[in-house]
């Protein structure tokens, strides 16, 4: 008769956010113009915080129980752990709740460290030249020899999804474990991604043991996920490059869309029934997109709803509505304010208070503050969240509307 080891108890870890100044020396490319090698300062000038997260991410590879890491990148921040690793890897889907039929992204610091999983396909290296380090990542062919792959990091698939992200403190992290890092965005699953170390912590709090922060992601959407493998090639996510950058490459001018855009989920999408939704990039409460880039009035769209407090997200042509200079502020988090005022009806009375976020008119702008400003109504209690969405371009705009889609329970015209 065999015997099983009963699973190890879930153990609730102490969190801690380390912090890794700007100023930090985290290494340069060894020569200009070249992806090739990503070299770390001396290590006496490292910075030690950096060292702990490199040493945690290398012995959690050996013990049984295994932790992963969150960093920040330039789209969103990483729950990093070695892509070698099953044991590590399995640690990311424990943490964040995630079903593990979802690949994850492996992200290295160099093209060196690219080379020990894949040569890279001819179709990739002006894409490459042009766009890493960055937020695209690729599909290449997963190894069958050589340096391995979890099997956790590809779900059971040919290919694997690969980038060198910008951020140096990304790539002086990878450099230092000296293995590639599977990472999917450090949000719990079904939640809007980080892009604050305060966003993993509100997440994944007692479920990981540490935090790198690096500040605020400069981007604020994920990468976008190309497959040059088959033929015409396709853009998987729309995310920081745009596909009309993409579409100027040789090779990549007949790139096709492999996701839902407008034409397939926009206007006149009929509200999900409640419960039956699929939930992605979700703040708590309730989204509401609109999509037609017109004035809303808002009191007129909660008649009957019995909300008490009301998020709005505003992207350029709707009004302030708690009043641009008595709304008191809130919040001011991460270049936006939130102003709070009262949403009154023609006589005057109070239908709802209302939390007031004004994105601005730069969809890069919008893109940078889409998933802080949908976390921070979450915090100051909003029962819902109307969207005033942003015109479907083939740029970033192109991400900002695909996660917002995921987001909304409801979307309308
Ligand atoms: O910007 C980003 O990409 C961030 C940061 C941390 O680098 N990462 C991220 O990872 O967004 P994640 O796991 O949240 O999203 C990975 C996306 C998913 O949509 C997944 O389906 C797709 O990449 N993906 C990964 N490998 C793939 C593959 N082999 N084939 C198709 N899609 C793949
Ligand atoms: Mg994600």
């Amino acid at each position: 008769m065999s015997t099983t080891n009963p699973p190890p108890p879930p153990r609730k870890l102490k969190t801690r956010i380390l912090t890794i100044p700007p100023s930090s020396p985290l290494g340069s490319w060894s020569s200009p113009n070249s992806l090739q090698t990503w070299t770390l300062p001396p290590t006496p000038l490292i910075p030690p915080s950096l060292t702990l997260a490199a040493t945690a991410l290398t012995t959690s590879t050996a013990s049984s129980f295994s932790t992963p890491v969150a960093f920040p990148t330039e789209t969103v921040y990483g729950l990093g752990a070695d892509a070698t690793s099953s044991t590590a890897v399995k640690g990311i889907y424990t943490a964040k709740g995630r079903p593990s039929d979802n690949p994850l992204i492996v992200h290295v610091s160099d093209l060196s460290m690219l080379s020990t999983l894949s040569t890279i396909p001819e179709i990739y290296h002006e894409l490459i030249s042009k766009f890493w380090p960055g937020p695209l990542t690729i599909l290449l062919p997963v190894p069958t020899s050589g340096q391995l792959l979890a099997p956790e990091v590809t779900a059971g698939l040919t290919t694997f999804g690969a980038r060198m992200p910008d951020s140096p403190l990304a790539r002086a992290l990878i450099q230092l474990v000296g293995k590639p890092l599977a990472a999917p965005s450090a949000n719990a699953s079904t939640r809007p991604s980080p892009t604050k170390a305060v966003h993993v912590l509100e997440d994944l709090e007692g479920k990981i043991e540490l935090i790198l922060d690096g500040g605020d992601c400069a981007v604020g959407v994920e990468s976008t996920v190309v497959d040059g493998l088959c033929n015409p090639p396709v853009v998987l996510r729309p995310g920081g490059v745009g596909i009309e950058e993409i579409r100027q490459v040789k090779g990549w001018e007949g790139v096709v869309k492999g996701y839902k855009d407008r034409s397939e989920v926009g206007e006149g999408h009929k509200p999900r029934a409640p419960g039956m939704k699929y939930k992605h990039y979700s703040p708590r409460a309730r989204v509401v997109l609109f999509e037609g880039h017109k004035p809303v009035n808002v009191g007129k769209e909660l008649e009957g709803g019995g909300q008490k407090k009301v998020g709005v997200i505003r992207t350029g042509e709707w009004e302030g509505l708690a009043g641009e200079t008595e709304g008191r502020i809130e919040s001011e988090e991460g270049g936006f304010a939130v102003r709070q005022g009262s949403l009154r009806d023609e006589e005057g009375k109070e239908l709802a208070t209302v939390l007031d976020v004004d994105l601005g008119r730069d969809v890069k702008g919008v893109a940078h503050g889409l998933f802080a400003a949908l976390r921070e109504l979450d915090r100051l209690g909003a029962d819902i969240i109307f969207v005033e969405g942003v015109s479907d371009g083939d740029d970033i705009a192109a991400a900002v509307m695909n996660r917002l889609r995921k987001a909304a329970s409801e979307i309308r015209p």
